[in-house]
This record gives structure tokens, C-alpha cells and sequence, in this order.
């Protein structure tokens, strides 16, 4: 490399980190705000089969099912929940309050809530409240 050359690299390398750290600010800006999460329930020995199964086969397999996999994501089976979608994982095990899933359940994002608006009814804090204690529980 050229002393010139050497000069323009760096040139390009300041200029264009302080514009990677200020893009990666703002995806930090955006993070959907935890206070507004609905409380875990206090029940113990949540399961997916008994509790969570249906709940999702009521508002969400029908995207996310055996015929649609919208975001390449499935909830009809524990392990395709757990495999997740195109941005998975989507359950954290023992972290409900980090898992997407419950981020677009709880409504965070309007543009990433699910059901998406207008597509069916929200779930209850009480259907979300189950969803979180299942996956503090270790999602089993
Ligand atoms: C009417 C169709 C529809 C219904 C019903 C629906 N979804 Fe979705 N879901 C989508 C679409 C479409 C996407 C793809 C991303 C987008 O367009 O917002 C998606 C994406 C997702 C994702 C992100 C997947 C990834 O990895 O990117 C999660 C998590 C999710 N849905 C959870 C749910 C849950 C939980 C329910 C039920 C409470 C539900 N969805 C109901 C259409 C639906």
C-alpha cells in the first residue's frame, strides 16, 4: 500500500466508525421499554402441553402453524416454539422479560405486535402473565 493510500484507509476508518457506533445507539435507543411488561403469574408448574398450547392454538397458529410460518416462525409444537423464527430465539428459557415473544405479545412495538393489529384479539395480561411464568419456569 501506498503512504497516500494508507492515508485515505484511515481517513475512511474514522469517518465511518463514529457512524457505526451512532447506528448501533440508535438500535439501542429503540429498545422496547421492560416496565411496561405484565408481571410473571405466581403459579407454579406451567407447561407448554397443558397451559401455553392453548393459547397459541387459539391466537397464533394460524400464521404460525403447520400450513403458515409467517417470520419463519411455528408455535403448534414446544420445539419449533423453542427453535423460533427468523430473528430467534424468540423464547429466552428463564428470561421472559428478554424473550421477543413476549416483547410483541405485551405489545412493545406497535410494528412488531402480535397478533399483528387487526388481525385478532390481543392477549389478555392474564394470558401474558402464564406466557412469562412458563418461560421463567424453563419453558418445558
Ligand atoms: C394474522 C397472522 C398472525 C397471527 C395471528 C400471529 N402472527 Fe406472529 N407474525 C406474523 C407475521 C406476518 C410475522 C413476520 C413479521 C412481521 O411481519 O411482523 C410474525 C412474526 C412473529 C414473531 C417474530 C418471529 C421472528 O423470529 O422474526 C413472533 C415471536 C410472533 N410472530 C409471535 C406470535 C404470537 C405469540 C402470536 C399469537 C399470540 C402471533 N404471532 C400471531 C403474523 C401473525
Amino acid at each position: 500500500m501506498t503512504k497516500n493510500r494508507m492515508i485515505t484507509f484511515r481517513l475512511l476508518r474514522q469517518a465511518t466508525l463514529p457512524a457505526l457506533l451512532a447506528a448501533v445507539g440508535s438500535i439501542h435507543a429503540a429498545a422496547p421499554d421492560l416496565s411496561k411488561l405484565p408481571p410473571a403469574a405466581q403459579r407454579t408448574g406451567v407447561t407448554f402441553a397443558k397451559d401455553i398450547e392453548p393459547i397459541f392454538k387459539a391466537a397464533c397458529t394460524k400464521c404460525h402453524g403447520d400450513m403458515k410460518h409467517k417470520g419463519g416462525l411455528r408455535l403448534d409444537t414446544l420445539e419449533a416454539t423453542l427453535k423460533g423464527g427468523e430473528n430467534a430465539p424468540n423464547v429466552i428459557k428463564g428470561d421472559s422479560a428478554k424473550s421477543t415473544l413476549v416483547h410483541s405479545i405485551a405489545r412493545l412495538d406497535p410494528d412488531a405486535a402480535m397478533p399483528p393489529d387487526g388481525k385478532g384479539d390481543p392477549l389478555s395480561k392474564e394470558q401474558i402473565a402464564l406466557i412469562r411464568a412458563w418461560i421463567d419456569q424453563g419453558a418445558k
